[in-house]
């Protein structure tokens, strides 16, 4: 798969005669909200956890030097915590631009706080796109992020701000609080 996943989310769901479409943000869609919505609120995604598994050449590293950023997992009996965004199918334009770098849009169950469910979409990147990097010890992963800086920025800001926000909705994530305490540790 190329690096690129614009053309491919295109062709993968169309909106014909749909109005208003779920989001979930579980990365950095949850604390960089720079586009239109509808309303949001918390959300949980089961049998998926976040992982700092996906390459960033585009955003928070470089193509010589890649950031590491957000991608979710398949795990039985996890769940994941974030953001479920009602959007405008328009959205999807400016969103499948900023999520080109591997990820693909993925239609999946989300479940509100009340209890009810509905079906929304999620960018995941999985291990057959081109900027995969894959799981590593977790002092290998922040030391990657704390070198890494890309056009949108420091790719460490990518996970200080997730983790605060994280922290902010109450929200508990081992993989992510592992991985903010070796970074502190690093450039402390
Ligand atoms: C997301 O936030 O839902 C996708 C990954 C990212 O952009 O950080």
């Amino acid at each position: 798969m190329t690096h690129d996943t614009t053309a491919l989310n295109r062709k993968r769901h169309r909106f014909d005669g749909v109005a208003e479409v779920w989001l979930f943000g579980y990365g950095s869609l949850i604390w960089k909200a720079d586009f239109p919505f509808i309303e949001r609120r918390p959300a949980r995604l089961r049998g998926w956890s976040r992982r700092f598994w996906q390459g960033s050449h585009d955003h928070r590293g470089t193509p010589d030097a890649p950031g590491r950023v957000l991608t979710l997992a398949r795990e039985p009996g996890a769940t994941c915590f974030g953001i479920a965004y009602l959007v405008t199918p328009a959205v999807f334009d400016a969103l499948d631009h900023r999520e080109k770098n591997g990820y693909l849009r993925h239609l999946e169950t989300l479940e509100f706080d009340d209890g009810r469910c509905v079906d929304g979409l999620v960018y995941i990147a999985d291990e057959h796109n081109a900027a995969w990097l894959g799981p590593a010890p977790d002092a290998a992963i922040a030391g990657q992020i704390a070198a890494a800086h890309g056009p949108s920025g420091a790719n460490r800001d990518y996970v200080l701000h997730l983790a605060d926000a994280l922290r902010a909705h109450g929200a508990e994530d081992a993989h992510v609080f592992a991985i903010e305490c070796e970074l502190r540790r690093i450039v402390a």
